[in-house]
């Protein structure tokens, strides 16, 4: 948006010595919600309302203080950025020691800006300050009408003749009034990635956090939903999702109060880094993200995906590549003419690229196995004589693409990289190494690194411009976290993150385009900091597709399909039409020995190829309706449908063996118009079968929601695409 009409949008709201007894509100509103900010006779800044906006927004000012029996508590427990040292004594969201050593904080309201940064986007900023010290935090609310999304940041500045310690520095602290609270959380490990669980909070603080450094989300990735009242189902009750942009060590504090209200504090986990701020230096933390629905799960996860594609991950709403990937074909053990091979597998197939995965590079420690070579980015001699390039040339005479694998945060202990400089990776100088996959972590925070790191991507590109994609992985957490280059340890695991984000920043600088996987060992690093420079994600390297559904599913939740990598693979029992069906849920891609395939299956998955060509559309830019939870029943089923309610697909799966359970079906579909007319066909049969479902018969979009449909999923069909299309 030009700056000239930025400026006419923009509302400057000054407020200046009002009278003691004058309260101000500030709601911030989207399309359905409002969080109702008040600024009571003390100058406190209090949460007075968060969830359905009033129609009135005049309204808000009749809103009963909660507290009338307990005036003692009068702005502390709803505070909208809880300070501590002084009046408080719940959970913070700001804790300091300042230049003086004393630990206390206040924060007053000063004045609030509300500056409209385009029709959809507001950016409101409250600016408080301590009345006893020349500290002071912004509050800054970015919310995206339509979508009904906010993302709340904080920062933190001062003036004191001296450094200030920052304890404790939230993103963000919300309060919410329930009759109960369910919270919905994630935990996992390798290969068992997004595990659900969900239970009433009780009194008290329950913690959401890590604090591994790296793959953060390997045990307990920071996105987690609170249903109000009820365990909100699909369709029904309210909901907040919450989610931390953070590809580091998070921190989420839900307390449940003495009041019966829950408060919400989230930010970057202050766990071993007391922060030590300068004069004048500005700590600005990032944002935590959260939507709201009174209509259930499947209205806020529409929304917050249509947020991610439209305004957070790379390319959001644009295309992306199918490819077959080694890995699993052929683990370290390969060549050029194998890779060759490949290559011609990968046209054979039908999909886009190529993707070499690890085992490509070093020479005087071979990476023939997970224990050396990381650090070491040149082409092994002996796999490769030819390098790189010949293969990106293979790929093109083949008319594919080629993408490669790297892990450039990471160095293994038996590397040129480690001997020649030790000083750049991360491990206490007085303890033993300790590993996680036989390798150790390079230190981020050091900006040396930054560059070494930077010119991975970079000389990749430089010497090989056709090369179309990247495979970005990160096996290790950090232990015996210690930077030599930092003279304050305690900054270590932000410093990491931010250094991360700098090298991110320069490779989109120059690079803003080419595809990137986000991958950590499967999915232990999958947040929306990081998704604004990667185009998809790894989910897990468990590609059983009987786990996928129920993984992939969870995932939905938060993140949409379109960043969604899922490879068929020889994991599980399933035939491959099962296991390319679960696949196409998302972005496809193959990591199989295609020369091991049967006649039949390979022309089934050239045909599915094709079939997704015309379907990936749908699926990666269409409302996602999740129709029959798989937890819940035999049959999983989910459809994906365009903006104009003309063209769905819907995947069905039978998940469950239990003889003649037909409570679910048939299953209703959403999202249609009701007014529309619709077909149903099979889709993607394998080679020899025929469908059962009839596809010249004629549904409204009434009928199909409000009656349903069966798609026939047995144990002869145990996994069916249904196509659905408009009829004129
Ligand atoms: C991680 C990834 C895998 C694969 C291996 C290679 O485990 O998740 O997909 O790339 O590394 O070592």
């Amino acid at each position: 948006m030009r700056s000239k009409e930025i400026f006419i949008l923009s509302l400057l709201v000054f407020i200046a010595g009002y009278s003691k007894a004058q309260t101000i509100n500030i709601p911030i509103e989207t399309k359905s919600n409002a969080l109702v900010l008040q600024v009571n006779s003390n100058k406190g800044l209090n949460i007075i309302h968060f969830g359905e906006k009033l129609g009135d927004p005049k309204e808000y000012a009749q809103i009963p203080s909660t507290y009338k029996q307990a005036e003692d508590y009068t702005g502390v427990l709803n505070s909208a950025y809880t300070p501590s040292g002084s009046r408080n004594l719940m959970e913070p969201a700001i804790s300091v020691t300042h230049a003086d050593g004393n630990n206390s904080l206040d924060l007053k309201y000063v004045s609030h800006n509300i500056f409209k940064i385009d029709e959809n986007v507001t950016l409101t900023s409250i600016l408080l300050k301590d009345p006893a010290y020349n500290f002071e935090v912004t509050l800054h609310y970015k919310t995206y009408y339509k979508e009904d999304v906010t993302e709340q940041w904080s920062v933190i500045k001062h003036h004191e003749k001296g450094n200030v310690i920052l304890n404790k520095f939230a993103s963000a602290n919300l309060y919410v009034k329930a009759d109960s609270y369910w919270l919905k959380q994630f935990h996992g490990d390798w290969a068992r990635e997004m595990q659900p669980e969900e239970a009433k909070l009780t009194h008290g603080i329950k913690t959401l956090d890590t604090k591994l450094g790296t793959r953060a989300n390997i045990f307990q990735p920071s996105v987690f939903m609170v249903s109000l009242d009820k365990i909100a189902t699909e369709d029904e009750g309210k909901v907040l999702y919450g989610s931390l942009e953070w590809s580091g060590n998070f921190r989420i504090d839900l307390e449940l109060d003495n009041q019966n209200n829950l408060r919400i504090i989230a930010g970057i986990n202050n766990y071993a880094s007391a922060y030590t701020l300068k004069p004048n230096e500005e700590f600005t933390t990032p944002p935590f993200l959260y939507t709201f629905s009174d209509k259930g799960k499947g209205d806020a996860s529409r929304k917050l995906q249509s947020w991610a594609r439209d305004y957070k991950i790379l390319d959001g709403n644009g295309t992306r590549l199918t490819l077959l990937n080694n890995w699993e074909a052929t683990y370290f053990d390969f060549n050029e003419n194998k890779l060759f091979e490949l290559i011609k597998d990968t046209k054979k197939l039908g999909v886009d690229l190529f993707l070499l995965d690890d085992g490509w590079f070093a020479n005087k420690y071979p990476r023939n196995a997970d224990n050396t070579g990381l650090g070491d980015w040149e082409a092994n001699k002996t796999k490769l004589p030819n390098g790189i390039s010949s293969l990106v040339r293979e790929a093109k005479n083949n008319d594919v693409k080629f993408g490669i694998w790297i892990e450039p945060e990471m160095v293994s202990p038996k590397s040129e990289l480690y001997e020649k400089h030790p000083e750049w990776v991360i491990k206490q100088p007085e303890r033993e190494e300790y590993y996680y996959r036989n390798q150790l972590v390079l230190d981020l925070s050091n900006p040396e690194v930054q560059d070494f790191v930077y010119g991975i991507v970079d000389d990749l590109f430089t010497e090989n411009p056709d090369l179309a994609y990247i495979k970005w992985d990160c096996n290790a957490v950090i232990y015996n976290a210690h930077s030599s280059y930092l003279k304050n340890q305690s900054h270590f695991y932000i410093e990491y993150v931010r250094g991360l984000y700098k090298v991110l920043e320069r490779i989109r600088a120059k690079y803003p385009t080419v595809p990137i996987m986000l991958c950590s060992g499967g999915g232990g690093r999958v947040d929306y900091g990081a998704l604004q420079y990667f185009t998809e994600f790894w989910l897990s390297d468990n590609t059983d597709p009987l786990e996928r559904i129920f993984m992939q599913w969870e995932y939905s939740y938060f993140y949409p399909a379109i960043v969604s990598a899922n490879h068929v693979t020889d994991w599980g029992k399933q035939p491959i039409k099962f296991r390319t069906d679960v696949a196409m849920m998302g972005k496809l891609g193959f990591d199989i020995v295609v020369s091991e395939l049967e006649e039949k299956e390979l022309a089934f998955c050239q045909a599915a190829i094709k079939l997704y060509d015309g379907l990936k559309s749908t699926i990666w830019h269409g409302d996602q309706y999740r129709l029959a939870n798989p937890t819940e029943g035999q049959v999983a089923s989910m459809l994906y449908i365009d903006e104009s309610k003309s063209n769905g697909v819907i995947f069905n799966y039978l998940v469950g063996n239990r003889y003649g359970d037909n409570s679910k079906l048939p299953i209703r579909l959403k999202g249609l118009d009701a007014n529309k007319k619709y077909s149903i066909k099979e889709v993607n049969l394998y080679p020899g079968t025929s469908s059962s479902i009839d596809s010249e018969k004629i549904y409204s979009g009434e009928f199909l929601m409000k009656i349903g449909f069966n798609p026939d999923v047995n144990a002869r069909r145990t996994s069916v695409v249904l196509q659905l299309s408009e009829v004129e």
